[in-house]
């Protein structure tokens, strides 16, 4: 019997344990010591934020980012319905309506032909997710924000390290949010930042962190004692998460270009099933930099991708489906919507497989993979065809890795 293959497996870069232990002997295991300020310094330096706080998750930062921009009862919220429920939820939690756009099914993306459609005189913000660290169409998107003046705030939980047109993803909206969860790119068990791109909410988001008082600016000692000033939270991540982080950041290259490797190898190899039609491989769109977060198949259909998972299960290895659609979940029902609402959404639910991804992942298990999916496909693999998938034209952008 062979091996396991797990769909992920944290990857720990090498300094973590140290500079744990480097935290425990400053004597300051809280929160905003030095390896929380190391963290956020090198995130905005290398990514042209203007300001970073990390946050306990990025659910928080999301939560944050919805305090900041004054939800309340009534908003309505853009958003794919193709995402992980805390970019509703952030926003859910103070009343909003979230209206969901249907996506690409080129990159899973929010679909921003379809945005104008979705904006009203309630709209308060749109939330674009950069699915698998494939950027947006950022420049449709931050255009028709300004026109109807709305804010633009980045679910880039899987975008930390990708760019669009040279930008980072987080660096563009007003806001942005990114995860550290350990099934991301860098990890620090669960983790997340707040990226804060407009000034004018630099001051009142360091107080939503820390528990709705100005105890940063007195810190500073731009006050003589702080106090309950604002709403509030307790959004500020333990010096030992902090100081596990920074390890891995130091490594962010490192760790980039290896993911790029398994990412380039799962193409190469899987590219002649797709010239056969039995499956699709993810796409990049020119101007758009992958952090490579993971690797999706689309196969024909829902039968087909139950029967490869099952099969990959078989043989012990461990490939999942990506995501139960927000509208057509018990919540999004309780906002009106209904299956068929988001037809792109669902379809690619129903038929997108991702495949195990992990920094430690070696040729041989990559190969294993390979092949398991292979022999599905030459046993039961279905090509696409017009009966399958009558509205997809999948446009055939060059793989920008
Ligand atoms: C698109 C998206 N948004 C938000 C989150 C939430 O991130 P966290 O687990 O750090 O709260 C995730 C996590 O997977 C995600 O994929």
């Amino acid at each position: 019997m062979s091996a396991k293959i797990p769909f992920n497996k944290p990857f720990i870069a090498g300094k973590e344990l140290y500079y744990v232990a480097q935290a425990v002997t400053l004597g300051n295991i809280a929160g905003d010591g030095h390896f929380t300020q190391s963290c956020c310094r090198l995130l905005e330096e290398r990514f042209g934020i203007h300001r970073v706080l990390l946050t306990p998750s990025c659910t928080a930062a999301l939560e944050m980012a919805a305090m900041l921009c004054d939800i309340e009862p009534g908003d309505e919220v853009v958003m794919p319905s193709f995402t992980f429920v805390s970019t509703a939820n952030a926003f859910v939690r103070l009343g909003a309506r979230p209206v969901f756009v249907d996506i690409r099914p080129d990159t899973m993306n929010l679909d921003e032909s379809q945005l104008a459609a979705h904006v009203g005189p309630r709209t308060k913000a749109i939330v674009p997710v950069h699915y698998a660290g494939v950027a947006c169409e950022m420049n449709d998107i931050l255009q028709l924000a300004r026109q109807h003046d709305i804010r633009v705030i980045e679910d880039a939980a899987q975008g930390v390290n990708a760019f669009y047109h040279e930008r980072a993803l987080g660096s563009l909206g007003a806001l942005g949010a990114y995860s550290f969860h350990e099934t991301k790119n860098y990890i620090c068990g669960e983790g997340g930042a707040l990226c804060i791109n407009d000034p004018q909410f630099i001051e009142r988001a360091e107080i939503i962190r820390d528990k709705g008082t100005n105890r940063s600016q007195f810190f500073r000692g731009q006050v003589d004692k702080y106090t309950w000033v604002d709403v509030g939270s307790s959004y500020v991540p333990s010096e030992i998460v902090s100081a596990f982080l920074y390890a891995q950041l130091e490594m962010l290259d490192v760790i980039g270009e290896r993911r790029r490797q398994i990412y380039d190898a799962y193409y190469e190899r899987l590219q002649p099933w797709e010239r056969r039609g039995l499956l699709r491989l993810p796409r990049v769109p020119s101007g758009c930099r992958s952090n490579h977060h993971m690797f999706y198949i689309v196969v024909a259909d829902l039968a087909t991708r139950d029967g490869l998972i099952e099969h990959l299960r078989r043989e012990q290895i461990s490939a999942v489906f990506h995501y139960v659609p927000l509208h057509s979940s018990p919540m999004g029902r309780r906002f009106g919507y209904a299956e068929g609402d988001l037809p792109v959404t669902e379809e690619m639910s129903d038929r997108l497989v991702r495949l195990p991804f992990y920094y430690e992942m070696n040729h041989e298990d990559q190969q294993r993979v390979v092949e398991q999916v292979s022999r599905f496909l030459e046993r039961h693999g279905k090509t696409f065809d017009a009966a399958v998938c009558p509205d997809f034209v999948f446009s055939d952008k060059p793989h920008d890795g």
